[in-house]
């Protein structure tokens, strides 16, 4: 058994700030509305929360541009309102994470500012300058993820400076010492101040590679670096450095996004005797339905795929390392319209998504309005979008003839960061309960349907399926720290596995379809040591004849000797 850990225990709940609860009407979710939601989490039963960028930005992606990381933006209230949160978490045993933003920081952050200034700017090695190509040509052909070059040029016959993203989220000098000093500094003050540690952002791509050499170009025209620099052993050394000059002697989390991470990294990564990181988000399966347009294609997740990619990771940090658990998060579409049922079986694909997730080896997110089955939203028009990553996409795909329009908001809607970003559903009142205002992002039209409020008193709900779950979590180690195999794995309609942990073994069974399905009893559980913990079906014929109705899912525990994972 791994070594036991609090973080490995816990199910955490990650907050959209500006989507959560606005609690002052002018239409933005903040800070003074998580606190007052805190009753709701408590009794969701979550223990940690991960709450995205609050402090000030350039605004111009919600927040992960930051232009100060010390302050909190003025939209999401102040530093007393962001104390007083943490404390009445820490009032009733909750624990809070903060976004670490440090790939890059916002074009108006006074130290990109200050590097910007000119080559002789004391400041000016803290971002990545690099002199054009003959012909006024980019240093490399390396592309930006939110379009375009990820060079930009400093004025005529000027240097360029290095972005991964966008041209207004400058990527940081990671090479200079100095620059580490300061974020070090800077996540050693948060650390002061009480907050149990942090998510970082893109944390897999700080170390850009000495030669930023040309690769090969994909359809964009640019070539896509984010391999090539996660890939760079340097990564390591400065993980490690952080580690030992913030994180070590306090008790805290970290939880690295780890974009391009292959499994083999990401196990020197979380291996606790390498002194890196506590957990990664790995994205291989989020990223099943692209294609050679990025994300905009109408391609969905197949099940074997998905059981193919998680198997992989379940079983590569099965002994060493440990893996973050999500379907969903705040760059993703909803998962519950990616491969669930948002008709007829939307209740129960989503309490089995939920099941198929949280039985797994790892630690589970949660993010805000998955506990109820909120679905994507059928936007309709390019002027309802607010994420530029999709508006910059939109038009640069239908403009250069590359994607018809009418396909291109097919695959918007499909797959869209906008779709996770819809304000929380509280309640059928107007806005759902979200705001007394105009909210700063059109409210889901299935509010009157999906909502906390009519969820909260049902015993049959999404949210109540939700809270079994994570106190199941609380009540069993071996769902914790069970070994994880596979069962059935060629079923290409199920994904079933087995944990196991001492004398107990735990056998999970979801139906990834809208038809009835089989799959074999494992061998030792048709006995009466075996106990059904949960079954989202009612009139279940899985115990008697090995049958799951549409996206049935159910956890079976067995006490007594663990037999393997062969077929009765
Ligand atoms: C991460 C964030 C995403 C953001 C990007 C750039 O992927 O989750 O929301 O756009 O980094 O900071
Ligand atoms: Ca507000």
């Amino acid at each position: 058994m791994q070594e036991p850990r609090w973080w490995k225990e816990c199910v955490v709940y990650q907050i959209y700030p500006k989507s959560f609860f606005d609690s002052n009407s002018d239409g933005i979710g903040d800070i003074p509305g998580i606190t007052e939601k805190l009753e709701y989490l408590k009794w969701l039963g979550v223990d940690v929360l991960w709450i995205c960028p609050v402090y000030p930005s350039g605004g111009f992606d919600n927040g992960y541009d930051i232009s100060d990381y010390e302050s909190i933006a003025g939209q999401y209230g102040t530093m007393e309102d962001f104390e007083k949160l943490l404390r009445t978490c820490h009032d009733c045993g909750i624990k809070v994470l903060l976004d670490l933003v440090v790939n890059h920081t916002s074009d108006r952050h006074p130290w990109f500012m200050s590097s910007q200034s000119g080559t002789t700017s004391p400041e000016r090695d803290l971002y990545i300058w690099r002199e054009g190509r003959e012909n006024a040509e980019a240093p490399s052909n390396w592309g930006a993820l939110f379009g375009g070059p990820a060079w930009t040029q400093e004025g005529p016959g000027g240097q360029y400076y290095l972005h991964l993203f966008s041209p207004r989220q400058p990527d940081l000098n990671w090479g200079n010492e100095q620059l580490r000093q300061r974020i070090y500094a800077m996540m050693s003050r948060w650390l002061d101040r009480g907050v149990d540690g942090f998510r970082m952002d893109v944390i897999s791509l700080i170390a850009k590679p000495g030669e930023m050499a040309d690769g090969p170009a994909g359809l964009s025209g640019y070539y896509d670096p984010r391999a090539q620099i996660a890939a760079n052993p340097e990564l390591h050394g400065y993980l490690r450095e952080m580690r030992s000059s913030v994180l070590d002697g306090r008790d805290v989390v970290t939880v690295g996004e780890a974009s391009a991470i292959g499994l083999e990294q990401a196990r020197v990564i979380t291996d606790p005797d390498n002194g890196e990181l506590d957990m990664l988000f790995q994205f291989e399966h989020m990223d099943l339905d692209g294609g050679e347009t990025f994300k905009w294609t109408d391609r969905a997740i197949q099940l074997p795929d998905l059981k193919r990619v998680m198997d992989r990771w379940q079983q590569g940090l099965d002994t060493v390392g440990w893996g973050a658990l999500f379907w969903n998060n705040h760059d993703q579409p909803r998962m519950l319209s990616r491969m669930g049922d948002e008709g007829r079986f939307r209740e129960t694909s989503a309490k089995m998504l939920a099941t198929c997730l949280h039985m797994m080896k790892g630690t589970p997110f949660i993010y805000q309005g998955e506990e109820i089955g909120m679905t994507n939203m059928p936007f309709s028009h390019v002027n309802q979008l607010r994420d530029n990553e999709s508006i910059q996409a939109f038009w640069h795909y239908t403009r250069s003839g590359m994607i018809p329009e009418q396909d291109m908001m097919q695959y918007i809607r499909l797959k869209c960061r906008d779709n996770a970003r819809t304000p929380m559903q509280w309640s059928a009142q107007p806005q759902a309960g979200f705001t007394d205002a105009v909210p700063w992002m059109d409210v889901n039209p299935n509010y009157p349907d999906v909502n906390v409020q009519e969820q909260r008193g049902r015993p049959d709900s999404i949210l109540a399926w939700y809270r079994s779950l994570i106190d199941l979590r609380h009540r069993h180690a071996v769902i914790v720290y069970g070994d994880y195999t596979p069962y059935d794995s060629d079923n290409p309609h199920v994904y079933a596995y087995l944990r196991s942990l001492d004398n107990q073994t735990l056998f999970v069974c979801c139906n990834f379809s809208a038809s009835p399905r089989t799959c074999t009893l494992p061998r030792g559980f048709d006995g009466s040591n075996v106990t059904v913990l949960l079954d989202n079906t009612a009139d279940s014929e899985y115990l008697s004849h090995s049958l799951l109705a549409p996206y049935e899912s159910i956890i079976l525990l067995k006490e007594g000797p663990h037999h393997g994972a062969t077929h009765s």
